[in-house]
């Protein structure tokens, strides 16, 4: 008889974003003509920016000839895109990052998922709530956990971001050793200063603890002085990886590719105390299990880091602004206290009530789809999230209409 992993058994719901699809398909299917507007999960509506395309072009002629041919890359990602994000993403910010330190993959959800594989059994995990449900599912998956009572994981330190702490969690007073936090935050939408940042980075260097740093939203930041990366600050390739993400801010949802920056100098222990470099062992794990970020999909990522590439998803990501600052002045108008919506392409309101029965109230007389923040936590039950990643015609629409039920 074989037995299953039975950790699957202690995952307290289906992935929120696939129970969403499928209330939502459920009540389509109930309603046909209702012309539906969604405004739930983070997927990008606009198209690829022109230089991408052009890019992914090229990279189909070269596999289309015998001379430019290429089958199997490095696991890590090729070199060109690898130095590209080095030199734009970090040299030009004045961060020390190497092309040898940064691994391409198929997108920051799979890689902050894979993560955890690097790390004993018996560390103890603090993660934020309200939280990306991915970070918290793959421990329990992993086992790390232990079971769920009153939406909570017995062995999980819950870092709390609330309206008290300006959404952005405080330091616990205890240790933990692998420690997750997302900037600007999904799904909150709020944003971390330098010194708060710095004081996450103090606390995991004098514990010998681990930053998973998901910086996936970081193209939305437009307040200057807002970190874009977590190693601007002091010490922190000794301790923190970083996920990025070409999903949102070069609308690669569909194409897939993000990174992930393992530093050097990052260091975990064996139970003797000897200290082993992640960076290796990240390796082994992707060349392992990994075969690369397709070559076509590279040359498109690569292309917006041109000086026309760059213009143009800034473009783009200006124009998802513009509706979520549409989405917040609207929210607010109608008397919801709104954080988010800024530097953030989400938007996080105090419905103050049941979120779930806010989201059906929602889908059902306004025919909008946003996400119940419980479905990010315990500490999300009250607010919803509204995602700004949609045309102008249906963000203006949706307004209209839950301004028309909520009014
Ligand atoms: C979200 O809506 O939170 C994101 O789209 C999920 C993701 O990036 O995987």
């Amino acid at each position: 008889m074989i037995k299953v992993n039975e950790n699957y058994m202690k995952i307290q719901a289906s992935y929120l974003f696939a129970e969403i699809a499928h209330r939502v398909s459920a009540y389509q299917e109930a309603n046909p003509d209702a012309k539906i507007i969604r405004l739930g999960i983070g997927d990008v509506t606009e198209p690829l920016a022109p230089v991408v395309v052009a890019a992914m072009h090229k990279g189909v002629d070269d596999e289309a000839a015998r001379e430019s041919f290429r089958g199997y890359g490095p696991e890590q990602g090729y070199a060109f895109l690898r130095e590209a994000i080095a030199e734009n993403d970090f040299k030009a910010r004045g961060i020390d990052i190497s092309a040898s330190e940064i691994f391409v993959s198929d997108g920051a959800k799979c890689d902050t998922a894979n993560i955890q594989e690097l790390f004993g059994d018996d560390i103890t995990i603090a993660v934020p709530d309200p939280v990306y449900p991915v970070y918290v599912d793959t421990n329990v998956m992993a086992g790390r956990t232990g079971v769920a009572e009153n939406g909570r994981y017995g062995k999980l330190v819950y870092l709390d971001s609330t309206k008290e702490n300006g959404f952005v969690p405080n330091i616990p007073s205890e240790k933990v050793d692998l420690i997750y936090l997302c900037f600007p935050n999904n799904p909150t939408g709020a944003t971390a200063t330098k010194e708060q940042l710095q004081a996450w980075v103090d606390y995991a260097k004098a514990n010998k603890s681990i930053i998973l740093f998901d910086a996936a939203y970081e193209a939305f930041i437009r307040t200057p002085g807002i970190p874009h990366s977590i190693y601007e600050c002091d010490g922190a390739k000794e301790c923190a990886i970083e996920f990025r993400s070409f999903s949102k801010t070069a609308g690669f949802t569909g194409v897939r590719c993000g990174y992930t920056v393992v530093p050097e100098a990052l260091m975990a222990y064996t139970k003797d105390g000897e200290a082993v470099a992640l960076r290796p062992m990240w390796t082994r794990r992707q060349t392992t299990k990994f075969n690369g970020c397709s070559y076509i999909t590279q040359c498109g990522a690569a292309a917006i880091y041109t000086e026309e590439g760059k213009a143009q998803i800034k473009a783009t990501i200006d124009f998802y602004l513009e509706n979520a600052k549409l989405i917040k002045t609207a929210l607010t108008d109608l008397g919801f206290d709104v954080v988010g919506g800024s530097d953030s392409p989400y938007i996080w309101v105090n419905v103050k009530g049941d979120s779930w029965g806010f989201f059906d109230k929602l889908l059902k007389e306004a025919n909008v789809v946003t996400t119940p923040g419980a479905g990010f936590g315990k500490a999300g039950e009250g607010y919803i999230r509204i995602s700004a990643f949609n045309s102008r015609a249906n963000v203006e629409e949706a307004i209209k209409r839950i301004s028309k039920v909520l009014a």
